[in-house]
């Protein structure tokens, strides 16, 4: 098969180099890809958001598959576009993907089919959301904005002047476009998270290995709201009895309801929850591979990834096995100084070798250009290094010890990714949300995973 990637970062460089060992693959295309995925895949200069250009870059060359990984152009149905010209897809059509394009659709889809999640209101008119932060004077309070925001439309306010400041920015400041003109304000929740990407072809769901985030700029969970800048898989809290719960209340309740809505989703769908004393909470829905999830989950991947899109445009995901390696993954993410706010970019990186020369680190690009031979920073998020090994512990090693090799000017890595789950694993009530976890296990009977 010759199939189109559609994105260029590091989960698009993970996706694409899983689908380079299937012996069903015969050519990987990618638009735009970047410096690390050039030396996998073809890659074309057409935006991931251009669906006319990406419709005809598919004509012209042919493909038998074009895999969409972004949400925007999910959103904006370049599925939907590609379907009506007869190309094989992977990912949500428009009407599906609004399950991570509006929180307010979300919000109420949960609702509706009694789906565990946060209590909310929605609001248009600043003054009506601000009497309500007023009036119901809890904090922290969480306010988001509807539509999408590169992963930064969530505040979590700590007082009445940052709750009216973010609803503000929102609403009158346009901070956000039109993704911010509505907003939800939501209960806030406590617990460990846990990312959970699951396959679906609509009528059944396989959720791949569980994940963990890290999501906050700087060590400790400090600092600004980031894509992510570290993930480890499994995820410790996610223990098979957790498992069984989450598809039981949401994973199949929440495939159902969207078959009811007639929204039918295939593709990739991205399950954020929460771990609060009263059981698992979805906190967002994605509709697509996560990043850096993919890049600590599709590494522990077995099974052909090129038969198991086939098999969900196919609708018969039922059919195929999905394989797991044992052991765990964990992916360092390499950052502009600077990042998520303003950063330099062309700044030379060194120490570069595609396996990270470490044994079993690979290095997936985000925000590269390979230019003259060598590569450039490109984006905020510049690389990550993933490494799978027997224990997490071993991961992470060597995770940083490929990471110590690599450099450029005020390079910014995060030095704690994985402490929280590493603790988990020996001592689960040693952490922060040590009374959440008491009452969670004292409620639900569970224990973490060995
Ligand atoms: P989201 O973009 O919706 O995933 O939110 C980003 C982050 O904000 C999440 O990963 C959580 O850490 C936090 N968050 C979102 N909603 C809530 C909530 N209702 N309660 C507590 N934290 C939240
Ligand atoms: N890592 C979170 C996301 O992909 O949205």
């Amino acid at each position: 098969m010759k199939i189109l990637v559609i994105g260029g970062g590091g989960r698009e460089h993970a996706i694409i180099m899983k689908l380079s060992e299937s012996e069903r693959v015969e050519k990987l295309y990618c638009t735009p890809g970047n410096g690390g995925i050039s030396k996998y895949a073809e890659c074309f200069d057409v935006s991931a958001t251009d669906i006319e250009g990406v419709v005809a870059l598919s004509q012209k060359l042919g493909v038998d598959m074009v895999v969409v990984a972004p949400d925007d152009p999910l959103v904006m149905g370049m599925v939907d576009a590609l379907r009506e010209k007869g190309f094989k897809t992977f990912g949500p059509t428009a009407a599906a993907a609004i399950i991570e394009g509006s929180k307010v659709f979300s919000k109420e889809l949960m609702k509706k089919y009694n789906i565990p999640t946060a209590d909310c209101r929605v609001f248009t008119d600043s003054t009506s959301a601000i009497e309500y932060i007023k009036q119901a004077d809890s904090y922290p309070a969480v306010i988001k904005a509807d539509g999408l925001a590169l992963g930064k439309g969530v505040v979590i306010a700590q007082n009445e002047e940052e709750a009216v400041k973010a609803v503000k920015e929102m609403i009158d400041g346009g901070k956000f476009g039109k993704s911010g003109s509505r907003i939800v304000i939501e209960e806030y929740l406590t617990g460990p998270e846990v990312s959970v990407l699951a396959f679906t072809d609509g009528k059944t769901v396989k959720p791949m290995i569980s994940s963990m985030d890290h999501k906050r700029a700087l060590d400790g969970d400090k600092g600004l709201n980031t894509g992510g800048m570290g993930t480890v898989s499994p995820n410790p809290y996610y223990t098979d009895e957790v498992a069984k719960e989450c598809m039981e209340k949401i994973f199949l309740p929440t495939i159902n309801a969207m078959n009811a809505e007639g929204r039918t989703f295939e593709g990739c769908l991205y399950f954020g929850l929460m771990l609060t004393p009263r059981g698992p909470k979805v906190i967002e829905y994605n509709c697509r591979f996560g990043d850096p999830e993919t890049q600590v989950v599709l590494p522990m991947l077995q099974t052909d990834l090129c038969e198991i899109f086939e098999a969900i445009y196919e609708h018969r995901l039922a059919d195929i096995d999905i394989k797991w390696k044992s052991g765990c993954c964990a992916c360092v993410i390499m950052a502009s100084g600077g990042y998520p706010e303003a950063y330099p970019k062309g700044l030379e990186i060194s120490g570069l070798d595609d396996n990270g020369q470490v044994e079993g680190a690979v290095v997936y690009h985000a925000g590269t250009k390979l230019s003259d031979g060598k590569f450039l920073t490109n984006g905020g998020r510049v690389l990550g290094i993933s490494c799978t090994a027997f224990t997490l512990e071993e991961a992470l090693k060597r995770s940083y010890e490929a990471v110590k090799k690599i450099n450029w000017d005020n390079v910014h890595y995060r030095r704690d990714i994985g402490q929280r789950a590493l603790k988990a694993y020996v001592d689960p009530l040693s952490l922060d949300y040590k009374d959440d976890m008491e009452d969670y296990i004292e409620s639900n009977g569970v224990y973490l995973r060995q």
